[in-house]
């Protein structure tokens, strides 16, 4: 799909199929973010979040339907649709004998990209929010609110329309969870289209644009954010995701 001037989704998944043997774990699966769009992507264990990143990723080929990153087939080229995009895992792989300068440094020459210390490195670092005097401390002694940052600042530096993120609050405190929820926005005021995959509701609610939830292998249901103060219900979320009612 385009937008209105004909530019692709920056990711766009349609009708997707899926199966490891003979289970089918994506049975038409359509999702897809706009630029400057938060989408939180939740559901149970197994029920087919990180096979969805994985084919955004062009790990696994769907047996049917489109992927597009950027309108990148990842399957067909999985080094140009990479090349749009930044994927934060559950836990991030940095160079823990290097500095957070010399792990974006390193990695933006892997990237092939501009990597000035003054003009890239510096900037990025400082709009994540990483204090300056961890700038050139190693980060093998990092938290993992911190290893994110890096990542991020690395996905800010590379100027990449899409980031992917694999349950990046589990295990932080509610506040480097909030500090998180910060930093994505940051990426969001950059029109990076962000698909965040995560069990954390409060996450959700607080930071997301849009909600689906991927049950029996497809979107069962897709919330958008309310104007105003209460932007999700999370009682009715919670009810939703648990199979419980709310109470009256
Ligand atoms: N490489 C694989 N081979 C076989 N089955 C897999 C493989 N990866 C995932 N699965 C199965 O596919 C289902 C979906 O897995 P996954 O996408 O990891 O779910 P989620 O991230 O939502 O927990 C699960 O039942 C899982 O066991
Ligand atoms: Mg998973």
């Amino acid at each position: 799909m385009t937008n209105d001037a004909g530019v692709p989704l920056p990711i766009d998944v349609r009708e997707v199929r899926h199966s490891y043997g003979e289970r089918e774990v994506l049975c038409g699966l359509d999702l897809s973010v706009a630029p400057g769009e938060i989408y939180a992507l939740l559901g149970g264990n197994g029920a087919g979040k990180s096979t969805t990143l994985s084919a955004l990723l062009g790990f696994i080929v769907p047996s049917s339907g489109s992927v597009r990153v950027g309108g990148i087939d990842p399957a067909a080229d999985p080094a140009r649709a990479r090349a749009q995009l930044a994927y934060v895992p559950e836990s991030v792989a940095l160079y823990d004998q290097l500095s957070a300068r010399e792990n974006l440094d390193y990695f933006l020459a892997l990237a092939r990209a501009h990597r000035s210390p003054d003009t890239i490195i510096a900037p990025a670092l400082e709009a994540v929010g990483l204090p300056q005097h961890a700038w050139n401390q190693r980060v093998g002694g990092f938290s993992k609110g911190m290893r994110q940052k890096v990542a991020i600042a690395l996905a800010l530096a590379r100027h990449v329309p899409v980031l992917l993120l694999d349950e990046p609050t589990s295990g932080l405190d509610p506040r480097a969870t909030l500090e998180f929820n910060r930093l994505i926005e940051t990426a969001r005021d950059r029109q990076v289209a962000i698909l965040m995959v995560t069990h954390d509701l409060l996450s959700a609610v607080d930071v997301a644009d849009r909600i689906g939830f991927l049950a029996n292998g497809r979107i069962e249901e897709e919330l958008a954010a309310g104007t105003g103060s209460v932007r999700f219900d999370l009682n009715a979320l919670h009810a939703r995701y648990t199979g419980t009612r709310v109470a009256a």
